[in-house]
């Protein structure tokens, strides 16, 4: 398996992912995606989205960052969102409680403190006066957004249960210890999905959305059955709100690790912002003329940890004519590159074919034209980033009007009339 380094280093000199305000030196665990790692991102962003709304009994939301804190008191992040914490009284480093053995420090051997709470979440305030009346908090998870519109969504929209509020958004953890690219961040992003059932049907739903979640990382994303499997959360790792939890872990060079939760937070969310804000949460079934709480199977993704794990299972080496390829066997629909368009010389006829070939596809996908180095040099950064198809455009295109379309994962290359290319096309993505 690839080492993170390697991936590191691709997503950096090849534009998917830089080091946060690099050049003053980087802050710890924050980064920025680049123009391919955008579109990568954006591509997974819209399956998932469509995944999700595309159902009858779903629909999306897009809720603000910052809430009113009490939202923090009724979920339970305010007093269970913490972690055991100790500091090293010399070098300073800070550790979770269970990653250390014995009372010294695991960097230095120095003397450490006793353990203290730490709360996750990143506090700021609203308005111009800093006091413990203005405080709020930027949001651990963006499923709290969805609870708390509940009731507005399911009148709006008139759904009946079983159905579902997905949202996609960013989400802050001030982490201890964070680490391993873009792994574990300190500000992430999460596409969440909360499916609201009648008690008596919540084990059913569990279990289908298992299936479909687990499925959709093999199917829909390509990531390899083997380096996938489920983790169920003991005793120990269950978050304060879950009553049952599944992770849906992938093989990272680091180990077996999350990319999802699935969790059955039965009316815990509901019911605790009914009793904090005094407004009724409760749904009224007509058919049966029952009024109670639903309870939530919550779908949790990590945006970011996805696409990590989708760069390490498409990263391959192989042996080309005693060179290595390197190539990205990424998903065409999530390829950040649909087609490269290259003309085999810098001529301005060959540039001016390849022009009119780049306006007859960039309508409909994302084009790359470039004229510089060698063709096999062009072709290899190409297969580095995962576009699936390059068109050579060369001397013989003037002639013949046809080019060459080179497939990134078999390198076989079909001569295709220029006119047919947008059709050629429309039969591959
Ligand atoms: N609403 C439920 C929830 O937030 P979680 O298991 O704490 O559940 C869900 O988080 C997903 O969010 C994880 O599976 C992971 O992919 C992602 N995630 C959580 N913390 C993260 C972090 N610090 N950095 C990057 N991704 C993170």
């Amino acid at each position: 398996m690839v080492d993170m380094a390697t991936i590191v280093s691709l997503c950096k000199q090849r534009g998917f992912i830089f080091q946060g305000s690099e050049i003053y030196g980087g802050i710890g665990s924050a980064w920025d995606y680049g123009p391919l790692g955008v579109e990568l991102k954006n591509n997974l962003k819209k399956l998932w989205w469509k995944s999700m709304t595309s159902r009858l009994d779903i629909v999306g939301l897009d809720s603000a960052i910052l809430m009113h804190p009490r939202v923090w008191e009724a979920s339970g992040h305010v007093e269970g969102f913490q972690d055991p914490l100790v500091d090293c009284k010399s070098c300073k480093h800070r550790f979770k409680a269970d990653q250390v053995s014995g009372k010294k420090c695991p960097d230095c051997g120095g003397d450490l403190t006793d353990l203290r709470m730490f709360n996750l979440m990143f506090k700021t305030h609203v308005g111009p006066v800093e006091d413990s009346a203005s405080l709020v908090y930027l949001r651990p998870e963006t499923a709290q957004g969805i609870y708390v519109n509940f009731e507005n969504v399911y009148t709006s929209m008139r759904k009946k249960v079983p159905f579902g509020i997905a949202q996609i958004g960013k989400a802050f953890r001030n982490e201890i210890t964070p680490g391993n690219f873009i792994f574990r961040t300190r500000e992430f992003e999460q596409m969440e999905m909360q499916y609201f059932v009648k008690p008596s049907e919540a084990d059913k739903w569990f279990d289908k959305w298992k299936e479909i979640r687990f499925n959709w990382y093999k199917d829909e994303i390509g990531l390899g059955e083997s380096r996938l499997r489920f983790h169920q959360h003991d005793a120990k790792e269950l978050a304060h709100y879950a009553k049952v939890a599944f992770d849906i872990q992938y093989e990272f060079p680091i180990g077996w690790q999350e990319i999802e939760g699935i969790h059955h937070r039965s009316d815990y969310d509901l019911r605790r912002h009914q009793e904090y804000s005094n407004k009724s949460l409760e749904y009224f079934d007509e058919a049966t003329k029952e009024k109670f709480i639903p309870y939530v199977i919550e779908t949790s993704e990590g945006c970011d940890r996805t696409m990590l794990a989708i760069m390490i299972d498409a990263y391959h080496e192989e042996e080309v004519k005693g060179e290595t390829r390197v190539v990205l066997r990424l998903n065409k629909s999530l390829a950040p590159i649909k087609i490269a368009v290259l003309p085999l010389s810098k001529k301005d006829d060959l540039i001016a074919v390849c022009k009119k070939v780049v306006e007859s596809l960039q309508h409909r996908y994302v084009v790359e034209f470039n004229i510089s180095g060698s063709i096999g040099k062009r072709y290899r950064r190409q297969d580095e980033i995962g576009t699936p198809y390059c068109v050579t455009v060369d001397f013989e295109s003037l002639s013949d009007q046809k080019a060459t379309v080179r497939d990134r994962d078999s390198m076989k290359q079909d001569r295709v009339e220029l006119s047919q290319l947008k059709n050629y096309f429309l039969e591959r993505f």
